[in-house]
Parts: C-alpha cells; structure tokens; sequence
C-alpha cells in the first residue's frame, strides 16, 4: 500500500540520487514530498524535484509562499515517515541539537513519524567522533540511519561515507520493520514480581520470573523505542539498549512508574504485583513464635490503573494471568482499570505461563480479540510488540486526523 513519505534532500553530491529515488517511490504507489535545505539546491534545483513528485517542493521556513501552500506543521501531518537522503554531517549535527532553523529542521521537531537518515559524506567526516556522537544520539532518540556504504567517493578518496543506492533506499523504506511508529517513543514496561517484607530475611512474593516483561522489553528496543524496564528480582540479565531501574516492592514500582509517565508514550504492566504487603515490617528478624496465625495485611496501590489515569495517558496495556473464566476475568480488568489492550493467558496448566519459555495468549482491545498460539516468549513478545506498533501507528494517525 503507498505510504505518504516527506524526503528531506541535505547538501551532498548524492542528491542526484535522490531524484532517481523518487521516481522509484512514485512507481512502487507512494506519494512523496520532497524537502530541500539551502545546500541541496545547489547540487539540484527544487524544479527538478517537483518535476519528479509531482509536488511543490518545500525549501524555506520563513517564506510566505511555501507556508501557504503546506507549512511545516502540516508537512509533518502529512509524513507517514520522513527519510532524509542524503544526510550530511551538518544537518545530522543540526538535528543532534534540536536546532529547528530551515524547514526540513523544524518538521523533524514537529512531526510524531518515525525518521530515517541516509548518510553521505567524507569518509573522514563520517568517522569524526563528533559525527559518531551526534548519530548515536540521534539513534538514542529512534532515529533510524541506513548506511552509508563503503565504496570510492566523489572526492576520489576511498571508505566508509557513500549513501546506500536507491534501490537498498526503497528496500528499507518498504519493509515494514525498518521503520515502526514506535521509532523515538518512550515505552515504560514493568516486569517480574515484587517482594513485600515480613522482616530483613522474609518476604510475600509470587512466581512471576520476568521472562515476558523481559522479552517485550527486548522486542520493543530492536523496533527503535527508547524503552525503560523497571523490573522486581529476577534471574534475568537485562537486555541489549534497555533502561533498567530495579526495584523490590509494589510501593517503589509505583512511585518509580510515576515518576516515568509524563514522558511515556506506551506502558506495558509485565509484572505480577503483589496484591498486598505486610502492614508493618518487623525492622529484625522475628522468631518463628512471633508470627500469629493472622497475618495484617495492606493493599498496595494499582499501578496500571494509575498510569490508565494519568493525563496525557499513554497506550496502557496490561496483563491478566487466570488460572480459569479467562475472557470475562481479562475483560472485567480491561474494562476496571481503563486499558487501551489486555493480554491474557492461562497460568495454573503443566506448561505456559509463569516460569516457562513459552505461552499462548488472547489480546483484548476496541477492535476484538486475537489469538497469538503457543510459541516461545521471545517470539510471543515480537508478535506482541508488532501488534501494539501497528496499534500505537493508528491511534496516532486518528489524533492526527481530530486535530488537522
Ligand atoms: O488485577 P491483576 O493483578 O490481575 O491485574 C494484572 C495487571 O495489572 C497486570 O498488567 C499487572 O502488571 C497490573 N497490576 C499493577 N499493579 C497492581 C496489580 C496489578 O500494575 N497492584
């Protein structure tokens, strides 16, 4: 299906490229509107582009004529992705910063789709650490960045600095993994259980492993989110680019899950959390005489309904582990506690569940249920970030939609 793609076209030889990138993107059925800085026009001119596009072409903030016929808020509106091919060492170094001082910059700062950049340059100033840094920061913040490839350059020096061809350009534009709607968002996910003390030695917890928590974390960082994972104990190590804040009892996940809202754009509820704490924790180890037969317990807070209240709220998806009446248990809960989605699974049966590698679930939402069968949490998690992707990528483009 065609994409609506902004192309940003920065100061660089391989702008001719581009053109020819165009050309493709038109023929696969997308719509493309291109975006020049000042440097690009002097390798081709905007005329050429918008003979190609069959769009006016953007090339000034400031510039009363291209502001009436599609400002750049509205060219970010339109911008199902944004690639910017080439990408020079300066506008990488400009978008490292936030700057927002030609067109193509502000769109990047205003648009909620996901960005890929193409870098072309020297291959000296592709390995200048300043550029390394400011490309590992823009990663940092979901950018994608395809290339560059190695090869003879148009300065007749040899290495590391050539943008990928049109070809390998579409490619990456059209697999629908290269560039998720979860690209630059923030995804808050809890895991595992959480330990309330009896004293230093004893505690109530439960026999959550983390495993699940631990692989949509994963999952979620390979599709380009900045992903934060606060976790209570596990045996797991944690995973490659993620954030991790561990904590121990239902009251720290809550005020550490709090304190992460304002800037979450989806959080998952992983985590098996203890429904109640001791009242009171003895500061010393207490004899085996000194507990009662009753046990006073307290009820700790709902993190998940919380989040669910919080404005802006972001995507909130839980959990729901039933031994039995599964639907009508994850249904009351989605319902209760004010979730986008509810992932449900039967726990209690020989294999699935807590502990195991591997699980079946059910996934509740507005738009009904889907079944995900039985396969291993990794893969589960994957299918399961996939699916809150495409799900994130809609809501988005609906409040984009209510707004414009
Ligand atoms: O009510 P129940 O514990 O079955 O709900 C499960 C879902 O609620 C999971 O997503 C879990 O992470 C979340 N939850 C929570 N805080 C609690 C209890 C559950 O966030 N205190």
């Amino acid at each position: 299906m065609g994409q609506s793609i902004l192309l940003g076209v920065s100061g660089g030889i391989a702008a001719y490229k581009s053109v020819d990138l165009v050309r493709r993107l038109r023929e696969n059925a997308h719509t493309v509107r291109v975006v020049m800085t000042q440097a690009a026009q002097s390798f081709v001119t905007p005329l050429t582009f918008q003979a190609v596009s069959g769009y006016p072409v953007g090339c000034d903030l400031l510039d009363a004529e291209s502001e009436a016929a599609m400002d750049h808020i509205s060219l970010a509106r339109f911008a199902e992705k944004i690639i910017i091919a080439p990408a020079s060492a300066d506008v990488i170094a400009r978008l490292a910063q936030g700057m927002a001082n030609d067109l193509l910059t502000a769109i990047c700062l205003a648009t909620t789709a996901p960005i890929a950049i193409v870098p072309a340059m020297n291959h000296r100033m592709w390995h200048n650490p300043i550029t390394q840094a400011n490309v590992a920061k823009l990663q940092q913040f979901g950018y994608a960045v395809w290339g560059p490839d190695e090869g003879t350059q148009a300065c007749g020096e040899y290495g590391l600095g050539r943008m990928l061809e049109p070809e390998a350009i579409v490619t990456h534009i059209e697999n629908k993994n290269s560039v998720t709607p979860l690209h630059r968002k923030t995804i808050v996910i809890t895991a595992g259980p959480t330990r309330e003390p009896l004293d230093p030695v004893r505690f109530i917890s439960n026999r959550s492993s983390g495993k699940m928590g631990y692989a949509l974390a994963a999952a979620a960082a390979q599709s380009g989110a900045k992903v934060i994972l606060i976790s209570g104990p596990t045996a797991l190590a944690p995973p490659k680019n993620v954030q991790l804040i561990s904590i121990e009892t239902a009251t720290q996940m809550y005020e550490t899950v709090m304190q992460q809202i304002p800037q979450c754009d989806i959080f998952i509820g992983a985590a098996a959390v203890a429904d109640f704490r001791p009242t009171t924790a003895a500061p010393q180890k207490s004899s085996k005489n000194e507990f009662s037969s009753t046990l006073s317990l307290t009820a700790n807070p709902d993190i998940i309904r919380a989040v669910a209240q919080f404005t802006p709220k972001p995507l909130t998806i839980g959990f729901a582990a039933e031994t039995h009446d599964v639907k009508l248990h994850a249904m009351r809960k989605w319902e209760n506690k004010g979730l986008d989605a509810i992932i449900a699974n039967q726990v209690g049966l020989a294999e699935g569940g807590f502990d195991s590698d591997v699980n079946s679930v059910e996934l509740y939402s507005a738009e009904g249920m889907v079944q995900f069968p039985r396969q291993s949490k990794i893969e589960l998690a994957h299918h399961l970030i996939e699916w809150i992707s495409n799900y994130y990528g809609k809501q988005t483009k609906d409040s984009i939609k209510n707004i414009g």
